[in-house]
């Protein structure tokens, strides 16, 4: 078995150098598990409480860009980059509370593991919490570098419509993965988790 995976461990990494091979954390380490998902993600499903008829009060979804760092470096908080024209901010200026959702039916892991995106084996993530504009300019470097690494068009947006930079402040976790119903994590375990590890240990599956 290991032997017939050799030559495609081999071609993933002639493919990626940054990362040599990416792990999915095992199941039992949810935490892991959501900051592997979010680090994964390059945009997600953003729920707001809408602001505008005929749906006023009724939950609005849409998608958004997201990072949480440049390759490599993950944060684990989502940075947005968005403008007050857009339906979903002008919710959000009246409401902040936000949910976002990611899955890995966004990479080929779903897919290529036979994995329906409802699935429990496909991991998804839901983050509950709150849109903050950030003021400070050191904040607003770190978003800048985690967006603008990931989204390379975001720097030749329209100037007129006034981006800004914002993060998700973060208050729950949810982890939809394996079986068993969902899993909460807190804040705190979400941060202190590691999303990556590059070697192979039992148990670990690629992506
Ligand atoms: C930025 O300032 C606004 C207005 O003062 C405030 O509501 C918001 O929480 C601040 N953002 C952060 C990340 O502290
Ligand atoms: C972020 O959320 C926490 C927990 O709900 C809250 O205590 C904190 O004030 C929030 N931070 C900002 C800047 O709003």
């Amino acid at each position: 078995m290991l032997r017939a995976l050799l030559p495609v461990i081999l071609a993933l990494s002639a493919a990626a150098p940054v990362f040599p091979l990416v792990l999915v954390p095992p199941h039992e380490q949810v935490a892991r598990m959501a900051r592997f998902v979010v680090s994964k993600s390059d945009w997600a499903s953003v729920a707001t409480i809408s602001s505008r008829e005929p749906v006023r009060g009724q939950p609005f979804s849409n998608s958004f860009s997201i990072s949480d760092g440049p390759p490599g470096a993950s944060s684990g908080t989502p940075y947005l980059y968005l403008t007050h024209l857009d339906i979903s901010v002008q919710d959000l200026q009246v409401n902040p509370q936000v949910s976002l959702s990611m899955s890995l039916a966004q990479s080929s892991y779903c897919r290529n593991h036979g994995y329906d995106p409802q699935s429990p084996l496909c991991a998804h993530v839901i983050l509950s919490g709150s849109l903050l504009q950030l003021n400070d300019s050191e904040e607003v470097c770190v978003a800048k570098r985690a967006l603008f690494s990931r989204h390379p068009q975001m720097q030749d947006w329209p100037s007129d419509h006034g981006w800004f930079f914002s993060k998700i402040n973060i208050t729950q976790v949810w982890v939809l993965d394996y079986f068993g119903g969902v899993k909460t994590v807190t804040p705190d375990e979400y941060y202190r988790a590691q999303p990556y590890h590059t070697h192979t240990h039992r148990g670990s599956d690629t992506l």
